[in-house]
C-alpha cells in the first residue's frame, strides 16, 4: 500500500513539474509575443518640438526634474538642455542634511545656493527636497541627537534652512518617506529617529516650523511606492491617507501630497482607477499634488532599445494619464533627466549589464520616446 501511495504521490509531483515547465514555456512566448503586440500599438506621436516646460505650462502645470550640481556645473550641454526642457529644478541631495550639515552646529549651503541661482537665471522655480528624512543623515547626527535636544535640532535646521530659502522655493518636501506600515505600527508610521525621539508629533512640528520659516513655499508630504496594485502599496495608500487626515484634522499646513513616481516596468499590476481613486480621495482633502520623483525601472524588459524605449513610453503614457486627469496635479518632475545620471544605474541595474533607460533623454541628452509620451501627455491633458 505504501509503495502505491508513493508511486502515485511521485507521479502526482511529476505531472505538477511538468505542467509548471510547459506552462513556464508557453507562459514566457506568451508574455513576450504580448509585449510585442503592446509595443506596435502605441502610438508616441507628438505635435511640434516645444520643450516639456512649455507644453507642462500651456496646461497650467509645472515640468522639471532633478539634479545635481556635479552635474550642472561641469557640463554645459546639460545645462543647457535642462533648462530648455525644465521649468523647475530640483537638487537631488543638496538640501539634504548630509550634504547641508558638516556639523551640529554648521551649514554648508554653497551647492544649494549655486543651484537656486542656476535656476534663477535660467527662469525656472526651485523645489527643496528634503527637510526632515531617516535617510541622508549625517554622520555625527547619531552620537548628537537624542529625545532630550531632537526637537530644538529638528527645529533649528527647518528654521535656518527654510528660512536661507524663504520666497524662493516653489515648495518644500516637508517631511520625507514617514509611513512603513511593515514596521507593524497601527498609524502606519515608519520606526525612525525622529518618531522615537519626538513621537508621531513630529510630523505636524515639522510643518509648523517650516510654515513658519517660508510662508510662501507650497509645503509637501513626500512618499513613495503609491502606484501599484499590490498589497503593499494598497496598504501605503491607505495609511498615507489616514497621516494627511490627521493632519488636515489638527489644521497642520501640509498643502499637498508628493507622489515619487519611481515606476516599474513589467513587475507589478497597474490598475488605473486604484491609482485614480487614491488621486481623488488625496484630492478630496484639498490637496494638492506633484508627482516628485518620475523614472521607470527597465530591468525586466528585454535588452532591444527600441522594444525597450517603447516598453518604458508606454508606462510613462498609462501613468501621466491617469495622473494627470485629477486636477488637484499642479506638476511633473523626473528623478533626473537624461540617462546618464540616473540612481536606479547603482541600485536597480539590469541582469545583462546594459545601461538603463528611465528617463525622458538618453546619455548623450537627446529625446527618447519617453520624452514623446510625457510631451503627448501634457499636450492631451486638461488645462488647470
Ligand atoms: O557625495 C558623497 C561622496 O563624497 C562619497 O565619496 C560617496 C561614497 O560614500 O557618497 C557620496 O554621497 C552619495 C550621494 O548620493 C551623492 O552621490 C551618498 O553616499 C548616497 O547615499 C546618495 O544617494 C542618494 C540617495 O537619495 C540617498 O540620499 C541618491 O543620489 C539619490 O538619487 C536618492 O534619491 C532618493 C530621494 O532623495 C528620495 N526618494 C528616493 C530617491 C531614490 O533613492
Amino acid at each position: 500500500m505504501y509503495k502505491r501511495r508513493s508511486f502515485v504521490f511521485g507521479l502526482g509531483v511529476l505531472v505538477g513539474a511538468g505542467a509548471s515547465i510547459i506552462t513556464e514555456k508557453i507562459k514566457q512566448p506568451m508574455a513576450d509575443m504580448w509585449q510585442k503586440i503592446e509595443v506596435a500599438r502605441r502610438d508616441f506621436t507628438v505635435v511640434g518640438e516645444q520643450p516639456l516646460r512649455e507644453r507642462a505650462q500651456a496646461k497650467g502645470l509645472i515640468y522639471g526634474a532633478a539634479s545635481s550640481y556635479q552635474e550642472l556645473a561641469k557640463n554645459v550641454d546639460l545645462a543647457n538642455r535642462f533648462a530648455a526642457e525644465c521649468g523647475i529644478l530640483v537638487p537631488v541631495n543638496s538640501m539634504k542634511w548630509q550634504e547641508l550639515r558638516p556639523g551640529p552646529k554648521t551649514f554648508d549651503f554653497n551647492q544649494g545656493d549655486w543651484l537656486a541661482k542656476f535656476a534663477s537665471e535660467r527662469g525656472m522655480q526651485l523645489r527643496g527636497h528634503t527637510l526632515i528624512w531617516h535617510k541622508a543623515l549625517p554622520d555625527w547626527f547619531e552620537a548628537n541627537v537624542n529625545k532630550q535636544n531632537a526637537e530644538q535640532v529638528m527645529l533649528e535646521h527647518i528654521a535656518t534652512v527654510a528660512g536661507h530659502y524663504a520666497g524662493k522655493m516653489q515648495s518644500w518636501d516637508v517631511v520625507n518617506e514617514a509611513i512603513f506600515p511593515a514596521n507593524g505600527r497601527s498609524d502606519g508610521l515608519r520606526r525612525t529617529p525622529w518618531l522615537e525621539f519626538l513621537g508621531p508629533e513630529y510630523i505636524d512640528l515639522a510643518f509648523q516650523a517650516a510654515a513658519q520659516a517660508d510662508p510662501q513655499a507650497l509645503l509637501v508630504y513626500n512618499d513613495h511606492r503609491l502606484d501599484y496594485d499590490t498589497p503593499e502599496m494598497e496598504g501605503r495608500r491607505v495609511a498615507v491617507l489616514k497621516l494627511l487626515e490627521g493632519l488636515k484634522s489638527r489644521k497642520t499646513p501640509v498643502q499637498a501630497l508628493g507622489i515619487q513616481g519611481h515606476l516599474f516596468a513589467n513587475e507589478m499590476p497597474f490598475k488605473p482607477k486604484k491609482l485614480r481613486q487614491f488621486l481623488s480621495d488625496v484630492a478630496s482633502l484639498g490637496l494638492k499634488i506633484m508627482i516628485t520623483e518620475l523614472d521607470v525601472t527597465d530591468r525586466m524588459l528585454p535588452g532591444d532599445i527600441a522594444v525597450r524605449d517603447r516598453l518604458v513610453a508606454g508606462v510613462y503614457q498609462d501613468y501621466l494619464d491617469v495622473v494627470l486627469d485629477e486636477p488637484a496635479v499642479i506638476g511633473v518632475l523626473n528623478w533626473g533627466l537624461s540617462d546618464r545620471y540616473t540612481w536606479i544605474a547603482g541600485v536597480r541595474p539590469r541582469d545583462d549589464g546594459m545601461a538603463v533607460r528611465p528617463l525622458p533623454l538618453d546619455q548623450d541628452f537627446q529625446r527618447k520616446l519617453a520624452w514623446q509620451a510625457i510631451a503627448r501627455a501634457f499636450d492631451n491633458a486638461p488645462s488647470r
